[in-house]
């Protein structure tokens, strides 16, 4: 099968609570830094056309002024992008948001802490997706200085979800005790880390533990691993080259192969503005690594 053939469907899929979707997603985060809107847009539609039905976003993620600022003179809201890409949403499209980290339109950085600053987010979320209600809101917290404890602020985001204004809870960037004093509050669907082949290695515990209660572990930085925001890796171990080599794909679909193979409730976002690139992640689903390579991976 050619490999712009292959659909995010490939690696099968999990539930987020009542909300299925394909396992191979898609990050939002850099369409805002690419000046090109139309290619955004396409991006995004194409990603839809190649089964992509869970897309990571967030209402801070904006170019100029929030978390990629390129500086382009002109505003862009991923949230806004998806709202204009693919509006009517498709039926099984789930957008999973999150809620904190806040950018003034001058690149101001802020984190939401009471329950006013949170809805006032989850609200700017709804107008720029123009929805009516939110399919997952993660609640990311900042680990340093890193809270002991998030049950006010995972608390107003029950609230809110009792109002009908979200439908299911996740976590970002925590720790297990994180997880744990949400699980005490309400159900929590799924954890959004940094953790990659050759990073945040120390969360190979809280990925297990996901996995045993049933929450979805969602990588972000997948490919990036170190570099984080600059870019894709720019180096690659010596077994993912010679992986890559052998396969015929390329380190970064190795990359995401590894991810998705750390378990059944592993999803995987990794975020392009670029078709091509696309087309090779949504690909990146099918391929089996072998206990072998697993083994040389590890
Ligand atoms: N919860 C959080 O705190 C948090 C933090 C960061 C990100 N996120 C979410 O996680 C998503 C994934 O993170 P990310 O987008 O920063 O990092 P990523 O998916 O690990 O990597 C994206 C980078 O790799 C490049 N890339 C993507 N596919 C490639 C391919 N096939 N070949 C070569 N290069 C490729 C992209 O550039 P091109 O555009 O040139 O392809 C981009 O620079 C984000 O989009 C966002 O939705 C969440």
């Amino acid at each position: 099968m050619r490999s712009d053939e292959i659909t995010a469907a490939a690696a099968g899929t999990w539930t987020l609570g009542d909300l299925t979707v394909n396992r191979m997603g898609f990050g939002s985060m850099r369409l805002t830094a690419n000046p090109n809107r139309e290619l955004a847009i396409t991006v995004l539609r194409r990603a839809v056309e190649l089964g992509v039905n869970h897309i990571d976003t967030a209402a801070f993620y904006f170019s100029p002024g929030g978390i990629l600022d390129v500086g382009s003179g002109q505003t862009r809201y991923a949230t806004e992008l998806i709202r204009d890409a693919l509006t009517p949403y498709p039926s099984d499209l789930v957008i999973t948001t999150k809620v904190g980290p806040g950018f003034a339109d001058d690149g101001t950085f802020s984190m939401a802490s009471t329950e006013a600053q949170l809805r006032a987010q989850v609200q700017e979320n709804l107008r720029r997706l123009r929805r009516d209600h939110l399919d997952v809101v993660n609640l990311r917290i900042v680990k340093r200085p890193v809270p002991d404890s998030i049950a006010e602020r995972f608390g107003a985001l029950v609230k809110m979800r009792d109002e009908g204004l979200i439908r299911h809870l996740g976590l970002s960037n925590v720790r297990v005790d994180h997880l744990d004093e949400a699980q005490q509050i309400a159900p929590v669907v799924c954890v959004q880390n940094g953790y990659a082949i050759d990073t945040n290695r120390g969360d190979d515990g809280l990925l297990k533990i996901c996995g045993e209660r049933g929450v979805a572990f969602v990588p972000f930085f997948a490919i990036a691993g170190p570099q984080r925001e600059a870019g894709p890796a720019e180096s690659h171990s010596d077994p993912v080259q010679e992986i890559a080599r052998a396969r015929g794909v390329t380190p970064q679909q190795v990359r995401l192969a590894w991810t998705l193979h750390q378990g059944r409730h592993v999803l995987a976002i990794p975020g392009t503005g670029n078709p091509a690139h696309l087309a090779e992640n949504i690909a990146a689903g099918a391929l089996s690594l072998s206990p072998t390579e697993l083994a040389q991976l590890a």
